[in-house]
């Protein structure tokens, strides 16, 4: 198929890229670089060997929109394009709604235009909020507690109105848990333009001695060692739930939503204790306040991704936590490496 990837030099775009290309898939790129870096896409045609269109501007952008349908004429888009600092999107909620939920109407109505009907979008796990139980499955109620989660849960509203009135569209939802990891080729990771928010690129930059400690954000929680636990997804494996997505959306119709997780769950001290087997490297750590908007666990039911999109995780935690040391440790300053 040929697929529009918005955001496509971006973390987990970037590793989609790759997957789609090695199923045969023709892929086309629209990203503004908010977030990443043109060099990415370079890595990424090296490694498949193969052309990488790419457009640069926003996806807000109608007549760029429109010239990338004219002109790539994709059977398919999966939307990546988007900001995701929880934090950031509490200080500036107008800005948050505007790139993730004014995006994909924009992105809708291009498609529209085009006659495009099938779009893969990137949810998250946030959108439930507090845990009602767990593993959390696709019917739990959602109730974000983040402007972050609050765009991404107004985007799926979005996607299924569309849908609504569309019926032989195909709207897919992932919503992701916690994705980490690198490629295997180490070419391509994570590279936080800023001081890292996620636990996984902090405990590399200590390791790699860019930072001095991880602080761990509390020791108190109602977990067997009292940190955080969450459920953690090798990049790979999220990239490739997205083929499965593609896939799926060309066999049915429909808006629907996937848990796309491991259905195991981590704590802080279990991964600082495996990312120092994995590098052989002493991670310091000290135990501070819990971080606001912060919840004990949480922990994907991944059962409907893998029953209907036939995707199932396959990569352990020793993968996640030595891929992404050899890709940090083989570019300690990220893609300024190069
Ligand atoms: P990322 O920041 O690495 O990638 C996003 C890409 O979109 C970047 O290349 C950025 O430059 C681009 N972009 C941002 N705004 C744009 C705009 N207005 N126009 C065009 N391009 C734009 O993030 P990621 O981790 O790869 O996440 C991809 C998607 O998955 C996001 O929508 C994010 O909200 C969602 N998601 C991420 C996580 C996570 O923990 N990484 C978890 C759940 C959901
Ligand atoms: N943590 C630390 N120290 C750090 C960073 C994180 O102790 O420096 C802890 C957190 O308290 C939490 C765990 O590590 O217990 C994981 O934290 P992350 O920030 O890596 O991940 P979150 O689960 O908090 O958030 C991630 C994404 C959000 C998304 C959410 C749910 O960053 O965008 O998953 O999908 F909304």
């Amino acid at each position: 198929m040929r697929v529009l990837v918005t955001g496509g030099a971006g973390y987990i775009g970037s590793h989609t890229l790759l997957e789609l290309m090695a199923q045969g898939h023709e892929v086309c790129v629209l990203d503004n670089y908010c977030n990443a870096r043109p060099v990415v896409l370079d890595r990424v045609r090296n490694l498949s060997n193969r052309p990488v269109t790419a457009y640069t501007g926003d996806v807000r952008q109608a007549t760029l929109l429109d010239q990338v349908m004219a002109e790539f004429a994709p059977e398919a888009v999966i939307h990546f394009a988007g900001l995701k600092a929880v934090g950031e999107s509490m200080r500036d909620p107008l800005g948050y709604y505007d790139v993730n939920l004014g995006g994909t109407l924009a992105l809708l109505h291009a498609m529209d235009r085009a006659g495009v009907r099938r779009i893969i979008f990137s949810s998250s796990a946030t959108v439930y909020g507090d845990p009602e139980y767990l593993p959390y499955d696709e019917a739990h109620p959602t109730a974000p507690t983040s402007v972050y989660g609050r765009t991404k849960l107004a985007a799926e509203t979005l996607l299924r109105d569309w849908h609504a009135a569309h019926p032989e569209t195909c709207a897919v939802i992932l919503r992701y848990f916690n994705p980490v990891g690198a490629h295997p080729s180490a070419q391509i990771g994570e590279d936080p333009s800023d001081t890292p928010n996620n636990l996984m690129p902090f405990i590399a930059q200590v390791a790699v001695g860019k930072r001095g400690a991880l602080q761990i954000f509390g020791d108190d929680y109602d977990t067997p060692d009292g940190t955080g636990q969450r459920d953690y997804i090798h990049v790979v494996d999220l990239a490739r739930a997205h083929v499965a997505a593609l896939r799926y959306s060309a066999e049915h119709t429909g808006a629907r939503a996937f848990n796309i997780g491991t259905g195991e769950s981590y704590s802080v001290k279990q991964m600082v204790a495996a990312f120092q087997t994995a590098s052989g490297q002493d991670i310091p750590c000290q135990i501070t306040a819990r971080r606001t908007g912060d919840i004990a666990a949480m922990q994907a039911n991944a059962s409907r991704a893998n029953q209907e999109l036939g995707w199932k995780a396959t990569h352990s935690l020793a993968d996640m936590t030595q891929s992404t040391w050899a890709w940090q440790s083989q570019n300690p300053d990220g893609y300024e490496s190069d």
